[in-house]
Formats: C-alpha cells, structure tokens, sequence
C-alpha cells in the first residue's frame, strides 16, 4: 500500500478521533451523575491522545492531519440514548482499526492501531457497564 493511501486511512481515524473528543467533552459538561461525567471526561481525553498518535503517524509520512468533522450527535436529554451512542461510536471505531490493520502493511501502522483498539474495548466496557446500572 502506498503512503499516501496510509495517510487517507489515517485521517479517517482522525476524523472519528477528533468527533469522539468533542462529543465526549460536550456531554462530560452536561451529565449531571458525577462519576459518568467523570468518566466520560477521562475517556475524551484519551481520544485526544489518540489523535495525537495519529498525527505523529501522518506527520512523519508527510502528510497533515484533516480537522475536517463529520456531524457530532451530543447528549441530549435521555442519558441512556447518550450512552448507547457512545457505544456506538467506540464500535465503529473498533471495526474501522480492525479493517485497516487487515489492509495496512506497515508495522509502525498497524502497532499503534493495535494498541488504540484496546483502550476503545475498555472504553466500550467503562460505557456499557455504566448503561446496565442505569436500566
Ligand atoms: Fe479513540
Ligand atoms: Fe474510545
């Protein structure tokens, strides 16, 4: 796979990153139970550390990161709605890492993608735990 095709993939990653940091930002300032907001806080800034991986990845191939942003859905008023997106967002992420590290012969690539898979399965895990307390 060619670099610049690498760096596309990236940014898509990026894109997803720079999202899941404002959506989870957005909602830790306005959930009212302390420790998901809490949590939800943590984890944002995870995303962004993210981000930062990502665009040492893009950066050092040439390229610059895309703070180009898809349609953000932040809380509203129905926390459990709130949290199953979250979820969702982690999911999506998940499936995008797992089919770029099929597709992406580089092994500086596909290690840091390897390694943001795990910490979006804990955030997974942090989120659905929280949504079975609150059923
Ligand atoms: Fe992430
Ligand atoms: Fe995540």
């Amino acid at each position: 796979m060619d670099t610049e095709k690498i760096i596309e993939l990236l940014n898509i990653d990026f894109r997803h990153e720079l999202e899941a940091t404002m959506m989870y930002t957005y909602n830790a300032f306005v959930i009212e139970d302390c420790d998901l907001s809490r949590l939800t806080e943590g984890i944002a800034a995870d995303e962004m550390r993210h981000m930062w991986w990502l665009a040492d990845l893009i950066t050092k191939r040439g390229g610059r990161p895309s703070m180009e942003i898809g349609t953000v859905e932040y809380l509203g008023e129905d926390i459990i709605e709130g949290l199953e997106r979250q979820i969702q967002k982690e999911t999506e992420g998940i499936e995008e890492y797992e089919r770029q590290i099929e597709i992406i012969d580089d092994d500086e690539v596909t290690g840091v993608l390897r390694h943001i898979i795990d910490e979006e399965k804990r955030h997974r895990k942090e989120f659905r735990e929280r949504l079975e307390r609150l059923r």
